[in-house]
């Protein structure tokens, strides 16, 4: 059994928490997705592991490096030109060679990790498994359509009037039978080759094909909103640990992690949280649900339900809630409130203004 991650993909779609132009490296309480899903397959049991890297392998490769630090043994595998989901299976065609594997999106977040699905596919065997859930928004993802019985029949890439709420998720388990089905298929209205439209080809070969569905999935889309979802999701479950200095006029109260090299003075840390190496938190408080990156500086400010990326400053600034900021950024008091408020606006408005 092999893992195939994918974390290519040309890095232009912008990404409003970071600028690291590879979205697999989006940090979820201080961890880059991409770990997680490292450490996914690594408990599964899975130690073969390809990566398909593309415009940003060299980002990949230094967060990454061998693997041995996740107990896996990494092999990077060029993906030229970012052509598709089952363009990435035929690329890695000669390293998968005649295993089952496990094919991972390297921007896919579950919770709850892969071990037991692993196993389901182990004793059936299938031609293929795949993993649905329930999506609010189906026509970003591939959609499953399910006979009464429950078995997959219809599997659609993105469609406009998606036939019901269930998308694939970034995790397929195949059987060798997929390197024909991949070599079967023709190039998408997008123009990629879709791992969907391979897993269909499979369908109407009449090979078994089956699904489960999870909770707790998550995938990097940029919205704020469900990032900050997943960041409190994964917060809930934090081991407390403080590695980091604190002080006696500090408090932390429930779990808490202070990375080894942060400094707190005079500051209220209430879980769960946690603060990156190289931090200093003085004269603060920081609220649930806050993942503070490393090398920061919160200063005389109050934040909570929020994420701060590595090398921010914030100095002065009383209550920041359910935000998002990224790297090296500043955030202090305006010098001075305006003068005046200057207003359009229509019929009907409500506003409110502090006066
Ligand atoms: C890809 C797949 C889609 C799947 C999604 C899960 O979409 O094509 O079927 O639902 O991953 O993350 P993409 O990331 O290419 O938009």
């Amino acid at each position: 059994m092999k893992a195939l991650v994918l974390s290519g993909g040309s890095g232009t779609r912008l990404r409003p928490l970071t600028h690291t132009s590879a979205k697999q490296l989006v940090p979820v309480a201080n961890k880059p997705i991409l770990f997680y899903v490292l450490e996914g397959i690594a408990d599964a049991g899975v130690t073969d592991v390809g990566i398909v890297v593309g415009d940003t392998a060299e980002e990949i490769r230094a967060a990454v490096g061998d693997g041995s630090r996740f107990g896996i043994s990494v092999t990077y595998i060029p993906q030229h030109q970012p052509l598709g989901l089952a363009h990435a299976v035929r690329t890695a065609r000669a390293w998968l060679g005649e295993d089952d594997f496990v094919m991972y999106l390297g921007d896919n977040f579950l919770l709850g990790g892969i071990s037991a699905q692993l196993e389901e596919f182990r004793i059936r065997r299938p031609a293929a498994q795949i993993m649905l859930t329930r999506v609010p928004n189906p026509s970003a993802f591939g959609v499953a359509t399910l006979d009464d019985t429950g078995r997959v029949r219809v599997l659609e890439e993105k469609p406009e009037f998606p036939k019901s709420d269930l998308a694939l998720v970034g995790v397929y388990f195949f059987t060798p039978v997929v390197h024909a089905a991949v070599d079967a298929i023709q190039p998408s209205a997008r123009g990629e080759l879709e791992i969907t439209d391979a897993i269909q080809w499979l369908l109407d070969q009449n090979l078994p094909v089956t699904s489960s569905t999870v909770d707790g999935y998550w995938k990097d889309t940029g919205n704020a909103t469900d990032m900050l979802e997943v960041n409190r999701s994964v917060l809930e479950s934090l081991a407390p640990r403080c590695e980091g200095a604190v002080d006696d006029e500090s408090e932390l109260v429930g779990r808490v992690v202070i990375e080894k090299g942060a400094v707190i003075v005079r500051s209220r840390i209430v879980g769960p949280a946690v603060v990156g190496g190289g931090t200093r938190v003085e004269g603060s408080y920081i609220g649930p649900f806050t993942s503070v990156g490393e090398d920061c500086t919160i200063a005389d400010s109050e934040i909570e339900y929020s994420i701060v990326l590595a090398g921010t400053a914030i100095d002065g600034v009383r209550r920041i809630e359910a935000s998002m900021i990224g790297r090296q950024v500043r955030v202090t008091p305006a010098p001075r409130s305006p003068q005046a408020h200057r207003l359009i606006l229509g019929d009907h408005s409500k506003v409110q203004i502090r006066s």
